[in-house]
C-alpha cells in the first residue's frame, strides 16, 4: 500500500461533478460532492459502465449507462451487496494522491 499521484489538484472535477483518471493499468473515478473529494473504482459492477463519466445527484455518482447509483465515499450502490473499492485520498502541495 502506497500513495501514488493520481492527478494535479487543478484537474479535479468541479463541485458535484465526477471525472475519470488513469492510474497505472486501471481507471479511477474521482467525485466532488459539495467540495468533498473522494476516489473509487471507475467500473460499474452492473455491466462495466464508466462511473467517472456519470453525473452526481443527491451525493451519488450515477452510472451513465443504466443509472445505478454509487456512493463515492463508501463504494456502496443502491443494489444490496454491490460495492466497489474506494481509495483513501489526500491532497498535498497541489497533487492528488490515492492509496492503492
Ligand atoms: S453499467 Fe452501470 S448501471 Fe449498467
Amino acid at each position: 500500500m502506497a500513495f501514488v499521484k493520481l492527478a494535479s489538484q487543478s484537474e479535479l472535477p468541479a463541485i458535484n461533478e465526477a471525472r475519470e483518471f488513469s492510474c497505472g493499468d486501471k481507471m479511477i473515478c474521482v467525485a466532488n460532492v459539495n467540495g468533498e473529494i473522494s476516489a473509487m473504482d471507475n467500473i460499474c459492477l452492473h455491466r462495466g459502465g464508466p462511473l467517472g463519466e456519470g453525473m452526481i445527484e443527491g451525493g451519488k455518482v450515477i452510472c451513465p449507462w443504466h443509472g445505478w447509483e454509487w456512493d463515492p465515499k463508501t463504494g456502496q450502490s443502491q443494489v444490496s451487496g454491490a460495492k466497489i473499492r474506494v481509495y483513501p485520498l489526500s491532497i498535498e502541495n497541489g497533487d492528488v494522491l490515492i492509496e492503492t
